[in-house]
């Protein structure tokens, strides 16, 4: 019985997972697990459950196969021309169309982490399959997203990297549905045996270069953000012989010459309309609304600043630690804050006393925003103003800085040289797979496993 026979015999009572708002705690589960036994079955739920919703999106896969490389190069034509039309609007003077501020950008990037925290994860159980020639593109797919052990080039770290850079707090900000191609990612990783034709249609979809890549590269630049992580998947996912050629190529190479082709290819196409389900990166950024996300991150505050402040200050009768007691007073308090002229908007924020308190050495609220919580509210005052000199551009790889040296004492170094002790070559690359995972790969042990794994596998072959 195929997956997929399995699937549509199955009741509608199994939308457990989306329906109880369960999928954070999925996606945490399969990532941070290290028992198998509890992560497949788990991981299989989830997909038959996505894949029965994929089945309600349009089918757009050319069934003829002889199309397909051409279908995906057309793709990359296509994208590449609607590039070449919104440079030539942004040169002639067109405002930004992605990101109205750099709040909105950071918005953006902290909306989009769960996924680009796992990047590659949907490929990590094909690497039982490193003896298999047809298995090639997709194996060095999956260490290309690993960095092939090199952290500087390790997409899961490059994306951490980014995110500490500006101050992203970790999770608490991000809503349920933004781990939905995250935990899709990591349950095809998970039960790739079982879904090959699948990941591999997921492959096909997830690696071909969309058209928000590029324009995102281009406007965190121009708000003096590194573009590096994106920039890098412009080159690295070319349809002429990056990762959109390899799936493109992996799904001729995997049909299988008997057998059911009909029904891989039907399967192939069902992986591929995963890519379609949850929030895609354009309904992100459309969703950003800068009032609203000013007010979520000062509930999130208020419980810590409620009773912190003197009761010297206020403001029209109130005391601030009276204004934090209830977040329905959270309007009326920066209201109060304006109307006694502490925050002037639409101005440069540093006329706010406001802002004065928040930002600079010195200030009485240094320390208490985040970065991005800082930029909210910068933004937030700063409303219409426009700086005479804008933030300066960023040139891509900018922010990878040398990689301090772990020493061997890291005990997780230690506990792979010893696991690995007295093997073969053979015999070690089932240990050096675990470290593989999307858990672990980005670990300094995990990076060395990498590159041993890549040794290995061509001096074995
Ligand atoms: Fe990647
Ligand atoms: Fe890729």
């Amino acid at each position: 019985m195929t997956a997929l026979t399995r699937l549509e015999s199955r009741p509608a009572r199994e939308h457990l997972m989306t329906a109880t708002g369960g999928v954070k705690s999925f996606y945490e589960q399969l990532l941070l697990s290290d028992d198998d036994a509890i992560k497949t079955p788990l991981a299989r739920r989830f997909l038959q459950e996505q894949l029965q919703q994929a089945a309600q999106l349009p089918d757009e896969l050319p069934r003829d196969l002889s199309a397909l490389q051409n279908w995906v190069e057309q793709h990359s034509v296509d994208v590449a021309r609607q590039y070449a039309d919104y440079v030539q609007q942004r040169k002639a003077g067109g405002a930004r169309q992605f990101f109205s501020n750099k709040a909105h950008a950071l918005f953006f990037l902290q909306a989009v982490a769960p996924t680009k925290l796992v990047d590659g994860a949907w490929l990590y159980g094909l690497l039982p399959h490193w003896k298999d020639p047809r298995f090639d593109g997709l194996l060095s797919t999956y260490l290309e997203e690993l960095g092939e052990g090199n952290p500087a080039q390790n997409h899961v770290l490059i994306y951490r990297k980014l995110l500490a850079e500006h101050g992203l707090p970790d999770t608490a900000a991000i809503t349920d549905e933004r781990y939905l191609q995250g935990a899709i990612q990591l349950a095809l990783g998970y039960c790739a045996q079982e879904y090959l034709p699948e990941v591999i249609g997921y492959n096909l979809g997830y690696e071909q270069l969309p058209l928000h890549l590029l324009i995102s590269a281009y406007e965190l630049s121009e708000l003096g953000i590194d573009p590096l992580y994106f920039t890098l998947h412009v080159t690295i996912d070319n349809a002429s012989i990056g990762h959109a050629h390899k799936a493109a190529q992996s799904v001729l190479q995997l049909l299988p010459v008997e057998g059911d082709r009909d029904d891989f290819l039907r399967r192939v196409a069902l992986g591929y309309r995963l890519n379609g389900l949850g929030q895609g990166s354009r309904a992100i950024i459309e969703s950003f609304d800068l009032d609203s996300e000013v007010l979520s991150m000062l509930e999130r505050k208020r419980p810590f600043g409620q009773h912190m402040h003197s009761d010297y200050s206020r403001f029209e009768g109130k005391t601030v630690n009276q204004w934090l007691s209830s977040s329905e007073q959270l309007p009326g308090l920066l209201a109060a804050l304006e109307n006694k002229g502490w925050i002037k908007r639409h101005q440069d924020p540093q006329a706010s006393r406001f802002w004065q308190l928040i930002d600079g050495p010195g200030a009485a609220m240094f320390g208490v925003f985040s970065p991005y919580e800082k930029q909210l509210l910068h933004d937030w005052i700063a409303g219409d103003w426009k700086p005479e000199h804008p933030a300066v551009a960023v040139r891509r790889g900018s922010s990878v800085a040398a990689e301090t040296p772990v020493p061997d004492s890291d005990p997780d170094i230690q506990r792979l040289h010893a696991a690995l002790n007295g093997l073969s070559g053979h015999e070690q690359m089932p240990v050096l797979m675990r470290w593989l995972s999307p858990h672990r790969h980005a670990h300094p042990a995990g990076l060395l496993a990498t590159r041993r794994f890549i040794e290995l596998k061509s001096s074995l072959l």
